[in-house]
């Protein structure tokens, strides 16, 4: 039964469609058709409802069933009704309100928001090894005892920390003890506990940095108030014979980031010399340390005097940014100033998530996990080499020996058209000037960062596709 009824202006002041349908007889049919009307707005409040009898009339309906819906709507609130002047919409029916409809625009290609993420950074998240994650988690669940699920030490587990000791001693030659690691959620919570807020912090500044660095770190270290003094770089890494009465020197000794060379065998000593004398330390940002595809694997920096070099790594790069989980190796000297800077109670990483992580390196999957990848990228790297040399062979490729990205040279002038051609083609990537230091002495020249670990495997044909379109012709 579906009955309508358009009202005419001077009855209650606007034009009123009323459906009378669905269940329940006509009565609950009219009660539903009057709430909508109010909720909608389409029935303002304080317009005067049409006198029993013609709505009945103009319905079909009995009056006694418009009386009964005006008492009913009246009794929840929906309605008023007074003596003398009918039956209104009440003031504080609040209609529902609508979000106002802004026109339709079809936005360009390069505001559509990117298709193909080949920005640095990421991993393949569709790669995550969920199956033995959730292995770890459920054994180490199954195997913690009952104070592992009271306030966690800052330390973090024990048993995390025995794992990631025989772990970075196997893989990247890191020298230490349980006592000497600080678990944290990552490299930028390791910056802001070294750094604290003002003249708390573990370390103070001036901070050597490398000219080209993560900008999301320089401005973490800027917020915190240390003034970092860029580090020229060439093609043996950071030129750290500039460094002089800094306090500290922040590198990417395995990788540099993001141009990708490895910090030379004589730079890496005259660090740590440098270090010595000055009773300075380094901090070495091992981010992606365990991908390295055709040359020798470059072993921590930390090896070469565990007393001068904090380590730094996280999960980030090898399974995941999502899950926060990272690790400091510290010197003797900065392993109290550091739990302090923690406070006294685990207040960053999760203890269960500790405890999965421990089961995850110790049952080998990390190990596993950290091969399957390696692989993965190298093929994913190999496809970009050949897709360049095919159709772009004027570009040349550098950084690709090790990490998750490379760095595409391109001519002079030409950097900033390329991203914007890129933007164009739905790519997100940013440009090498991206990562300058403001106050850089020099130019690492122009190129694009290309992440290449990110795109799902299905999709990364497409977006090499869309970057050969995006790049300067010969
Ligand atoms: C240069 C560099 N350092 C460190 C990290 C790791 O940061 P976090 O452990 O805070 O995720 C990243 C990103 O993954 C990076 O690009």
């Amino acid at each position: 039964m579906t009955e309508s009824w358009v009202n005419s202006a001077e009855r209650v002041g606007a034009d009123l469609h009323l459906e009378l349908s669905g269940p329940g007889g006509r009565r609950a049919a009219l009660i539903r058709a009057l709430r909508e009307a109010v909720r909608s707005g389409r029935l303002a409040p304080g317009t005067r409802l049409p006198p029993y009898r013609s709505l009945a009339a103009d319905l079909g309906v009995a009056r006694n069933t418009v009386a009964d819906a005006y008492a009913e709507l009246v009794a929840e609130g929906w309605l008023t009704a007074r003596q003398g002047s009918g039956t209104r919409v009440a003031e504080r029916a609040e209609p529902l309100r609508r979000a106002a409809r802004t026109p339709v625009r079809v936005p360009p290609p390069h505001e559509r928001g990117p298709r193909h993420d080949l920005r640095q950074g990421a991993p393949d998240a569709s790669a995550f090894p969920r199956a033995a994650w959730a292995a770890s988690y459920r054994r180490a669940l199954r195997a913690a005892p009952s104070e592992a699920f009271g306030p966690g030490d800052p330390a973090g587990r024990r048993e995390l920390r025995e794992a990631l000791m025989e772990y970075l001693a196997r893989a990247r030659g890191v020298r230490t003890e349980p006592e000497r690691i600080v678990v944290c959620s990552g490299f930028a919570h390791a910056l802001r506990l070294l750094f604290g807020q003002g003249a708390g912090g573990v370390l103070r500044g001036p901070l050597g940095v490398e000219a080209y660095g993560l900008d999301f770190h320089r401005e973490l270290l800027a917020a915190a108030g240390v003034r970092t003094v860029p580090l020229p770089l060439d093609e043996h890494g950071a030129r750290v014979a500039g460094l002089g009465r800094e306090r500290a020197v922040l590198l990417t000794p395995a990788h540099q980031f993001p141009t990708g060379g490895p910090l030379h065998p004589e730079r890496r000593t005259a660090v740590i010399d440098w270090a010595r004398s000055r009773d300075a330390v380094v901090l070495e940002d091992d981010y992606d340390g365990e991908f390295r595809y055709d040359r020798r694997p470059v072993g921590a920096l930390q090896g070469l005097d565990p007393e001068r070099v904090i380590h730094i790594g996280s999960v980030s790069k090898s399974l995941s940014p999502a899950l926060r989980l990272g690790w400091m190796v510290l010197p003797e000297r900065y392993v109290d100033p550091v739990l302090a800077a923690k406070g006294e109670r685990e207040a960053w990483a999760s203890v269960p998530d500790q405890l999965a992580l421990a089961d995850f390196v110790v049952s080998g999957s990390y190990d596993r996990h950290v091969r399957r990848m390696r692989q993965r990228y190298r093929g994913r790297r190999d496809r970009l080499v050949a897709v360049l040399a095919a159709r772009a062979p004027h570009i040349e490729v550098t950084g690709i020996a090790a990490g998750l990205h490379a760095v595409l040279r391109l001519p002079p002038g030409t950097e900033r058209s390329a991203v914007k051609a890129a933007a164009w083609q739905g790519i997100a990537l940013d440009g090498l000037a991206a990562f300058r230091h403001p106050r850089s002495p020099m130019t690492a020249g122009e190129g694009l960062v290309v992440g290449y670990a990110a795109t799902a495997e299905h999709a990364y044909a497409a977006a090499l596709d869309a970057l050969c379109r995006a790049l300067p012709p010969e």
